[in-house]
């Protein structure tokens, strides 16, 4: 089987621009797929920010940057991404959406060795593999959030994932992309948002109840339990609607309150206020 070398990204929101991203500074030919020339022209700026961000922290030099940024192409027509190896879908946490995303990858992309990959947060990949002909090619590669910071990829096998299929994704991650794996099997929320996103919903009903502030919630944890930003703020760099939709789904598997998104969360999300991307959540960015 060939090496992988033409990665194909669905999705150039936070996320996709960011695997997007570590893909092309790992030398491979990146094709990234958005909706239409708007969000590819700001997935595009993201990324052009991240890798001026990289070169100013000294992660990789001027060079490096141009010859990545020389590595990517967009387009808004999934026909594009036919000789893909790899794809990784990485759009909303909507599975309608993800669904209709891995039956148009099932048919244009055309190597029947080619893996398809989902970045979701919760989703099982079992529902997404279901969508296609080839269950066994489809894994969960569940990147986080900054991509080209934090060094973990979750990979997650459904029922019907094939050993080999698994073989090759680890070895791409963590030989070409240089990142960690842990394994998960194909729970709602897998194994970091199993534990993470019950923390943030409890943080959020703290708010919600007048127990505490967001600011003083986040000193709390940051200051009291060494996290790098306290859980409102996490939740902000995520995305609130993000968030909603994670607990939802993890909400729809177990049944379990704690999954279950505080009215609070509902509400700001339905204002607009979706945290670091629209300028304003549990607090103000610039
Ligand atoms: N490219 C490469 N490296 C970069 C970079 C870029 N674009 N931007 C920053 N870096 C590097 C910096 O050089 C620095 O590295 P050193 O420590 O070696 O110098 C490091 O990344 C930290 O960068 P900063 O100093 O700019 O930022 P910071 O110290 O304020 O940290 C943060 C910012 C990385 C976001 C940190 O606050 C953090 O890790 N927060 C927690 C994030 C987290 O928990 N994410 C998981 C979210 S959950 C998820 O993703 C899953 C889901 O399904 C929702
Ligand atoms: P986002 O809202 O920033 O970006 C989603 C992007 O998908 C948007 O740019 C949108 O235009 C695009 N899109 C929607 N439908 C599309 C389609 N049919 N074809 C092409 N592009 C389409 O969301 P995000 O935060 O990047 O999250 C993306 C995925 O990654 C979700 O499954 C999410 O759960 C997961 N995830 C998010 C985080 C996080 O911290 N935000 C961390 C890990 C995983």
């Amino acid at each position: 089987m060939s090496e992988i070398e033409r990665v194909g990204v669905v999705g150039a929101g936070l996320m996709g621009s960011g695997i997007a991203e570590v893909c092309a500074r790992a030398d491979l030919d990146v094709l990234v797929c958005e909706q239409d020339a708007e969000t590819a022209r700001v997935g595009r700026e993201r990324i052009r920010a991240s890798l001026e961000r990289g070169v100013r922290r000294g992660k990789l030099t001027a060079r490096e940057r141009e010859a990545a940024e020389s590595r990517l192409r967009f387009t808004s027509d999934a026909d594009d991404l036919a000789d893909r190896q790899l794809v990784v879908e990485a759009v909303v946490e909507r599975e309608d959406v993800k669904m209709g995303v891995f039956e148009v990858l099932d048919k244009v992309v055309e190597d029947p060795d080619a893996i398809i990959a989902s970045n979701t947060s919760s989703i099982p990949i079992m529902k997404l593999a279901m969508a296609t002909g080839r269950a066994g090619n489809v894994i969960g590669l569940h990147f986080f959030n900054p991509v080209p910071v934090l060094p973990l990829v979750e990979v997650v096998t459904s029922l019907l994932t094939r050993t080999g299929t698994r073989d090759r994704a680890e070895a791409f991650v963590t030989r070409v992309l240089g990142k960690q794996i842990i394994r998960s099997t194909d729970r709602a929320g897998f194994v970091v948002n199993s534990l993470l996103v019950p923390y943030l919903l409890s943080a959020i009903r703290m708010v919600e109840s007048g127990f505490a502030s967001a600011s003083d919630v986040d000193d709390g944890m940051v200051l009291g339990c060494a996290h790098p930003m306290g859980p409102l703020r996490l939740a902000d760099l995520i995305g609130l609607d993000t968030v909603q939709a994670i607990a939802e789904s993890m909400y729809a598997e177990f049944k379990e309150p704690l999954h279950s998104p505080p009215p609070l969360l509902l509400r700001m999300v339905e204002a607009g206020l979706l945290g670091e991307k629209s300028g304003r959540g549990f607090h103000t960015y610039p």
